[in-house]
């Protein structure tokens, strides 16, 4: 194919998309996602699966899954479902409308960043484009409704992803509330099916989820309306499952902001909630505030089982309105990648940008919740410990911060290993013994409270004790000499594996 061809086929696929499935309908057309046609989920297979595409091509390089037909519960049930769906950066980069997508992941990662830096205002915050609201007939999430007698959650395919979880679960809602004093929210926390029309509902204490339902709690209000969006366009994926707004801030008008496009609304069947007319489904119920029930115990986000949670939220559901063969999305908690890097990576550059002024690039790895990697362009002394203490000073995903210089990739957690070992002296580093971080690290002893380390791993110079002289890079030595070598080794690829791969 030419490469005007090659360009004309990607603008296309390229974002914002305004469902799901146009989202992975783009992956695929980019051959990144595998499709596989039965799978038995009473044995959990699919999990099986995913645990097998991470170890054979790492997180950056595993692809999308799509799974059309699963056993569940010894039934056959359809779907699809698709998981693992942020991993690439070229995959990140196809909703927010950037253009060019190729496979080389770190201008894909700087394209995205860059792209989704033009979202942000002067003061840090994320634009915003105010909502539009539709009538149920043009909503796709209307194309069956289901009340009363004829909710069944049990039919659906909701996966138990690991046979020490206590249920299936809707791990990917994202939940809507909304309260006439506290505002709204929209946030996602997993859900585990506890029969045909109940579900649990887990914010965890400190979200902004969890904020609203216990003020509307501590003022004796009864139960609390919500509406669950299932499978949603990865904007409003994006500020539901990452922190992008403030408490009371608009979470839908930041979506907006992020596909340069509003979203389109519609009101619930069962209460007065606006919910994203182009999702899969939308589950509607009440949270009883005056009761409440055990959930869990759940594989969670660091890979390991969580601890049940005592007298947690649970949702009666009241509705179900879905499109006619609605596409699922599971979250292989711990072992795939869910949660969109992009627009993260973009509000950490923002601000960061401002406190190290020769930042390049910060990033925590897939897979690594709660190691921060910086690279700086580095000029005076110090100036690798100062951003790390930057960082550092934040209570994100950042328990172990290293700092290296501009010309390693950020992205291949292995070069930092390889940095580890040649170019850094453990002497290069501090430790914060006590200080706060938000996360559900299983070696914290008390929740909230970590020690952290800063790794300073950039070249040290002469005066911070660093050699007089350090050797030049040989490959840098090697591209120098002969420029066009690895992309003449790129162009004749297909032709050595044929020598492998037969
Ligand atoms: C797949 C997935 C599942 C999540 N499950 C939970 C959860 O069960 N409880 C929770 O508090 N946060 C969970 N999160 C993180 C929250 O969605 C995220 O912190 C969000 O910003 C919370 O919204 P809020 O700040 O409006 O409360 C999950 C994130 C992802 C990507």
């Amino acid at each position: 194919m030419s490469v005007a061809r090659d360009k004309e086929k990607d603008s296309r696929l390229t974002g914002p998309y305004d469902s799901l499935r146009d989202f992975v309908h783009a992956i695929e057309a980019r051959g990144k996602l595998m499709r596989l046609k039965e799978i038995d989920q009473d044995r959990y297979e699919a999990t099986g699966v995913m645990y097998r595409l991470i170890d054979k091509y790492g997180y950056e390089d595993a692809p999308a899954l799509l799974i059309e037909r699963m056993k569940i519960d010894g039934k056959w049930r359809n779907g699809p479902v698709v998981a693992n769906l942020y991993g690439n950066w070229d995959i990140e980069a196809l909703p927010w409308g950037v253009e060019d997508i190729g496979d080389n992941d770190e201008q894909m990662y700087r394209a995205t960043r860059d792209k989704l830096m033009t979202r942000i205002d002067h003061a840090g915050n994320w634009m915003k484009i105010k909502p539009v609201h539709v009538e149920p007939d043009h909503a796709p999430c209307k194309e069956v409704r289901l009340t009363g007698n004829d909710i069944d959650l049990l039919r659906f395919p909701w996966l138990k992803n690991n046979p020490a979880d206590a249920a299936r679960y809707i791990n990917t809602g994202a939940v809507f509330m909304h309260d006439s004093r506290l505002g709204a929210n929209v946030g996602t926390y997993r859900c585990q099916i506890k029969g045909k029309n109940k579900i649990g509902l887990n914010p965890e204490p400190g979200q902004d989820g969890w904020r609203l339902l216990m003020g509307m709690k501590r003022r004796g209000d009864r139960a609390c309306r919500v509406s669950i969006a299932v499978a949603v366009d990865p904007a409003v994926w994006s500020v539901s499952s990452t922190k992008m707004a403030g408490f009371g801030e608009s979470e839908i008008e930041i979506a907006g902001g992020l596909r340069g496009k509003p979203i389109e609304l519609v009101k619930s069947e069962t209460n007065d909630i606006m919910v994203p007319a182009h999702a899969e489904m939308i589950i509607e119920g009440e949270v009883p505030l005056d009761q409440a029930e055990d959930e869990g115990p759940y594989g969670e986000m660091y890979g390991y089982l969580g601890l049940m949670k005592r007298n947690n939220f649970f949702v009666n559901i009241t509705a179900v309105t879905h499109r006619r063969s609605p596409m699922f999305f599971n979250s292989f908690t711990g072992v795939a990648a869910d949660m969109p890097k992009g627009p993260s990576c973009a509000a950490e550059y923002h601000r960061y940008r401002k406190l190290i002024p020769g930042l390049k690039a910060i990033y925590t790895p897939r897979g690594a919740n709660g190691v921060s990697l910086v690279s700086i362009d580095k000029r005076f002394p110090g100036e690798g410990m100062a951003a790390g203490q930057a960082v550092a000073a934040n209570p994100g995903l950042n328990k172990v911060v290293i700092v290296v210089d501009k010309d390693v990739n950020i992205l291949k957690p292995l070069n930092i290993l390889h940095v580890l070992g040649a170019r850094w002296q453990p002497s290069a580093s501090v430790v914060i013994p006590q200080t706060q971080m938000r996360m559900p690290d299983p070696s914290m002893q008390t929740t909230g409270i970590t020690s952290k380390m800063i790794i300073d791993a950039t070249q040290q110079l002469p005066g911070e004790g660093g050699p007089d002289i350090w050797p030049p890079v040989s490959r840098v030595l090697l591209e120098e000499k002969c420029p066009d070598l690895l992309d003449e080794i790129d162009r004749k690829w297909p032709d050595y594996l044929a020598g492998w791969m037969k």
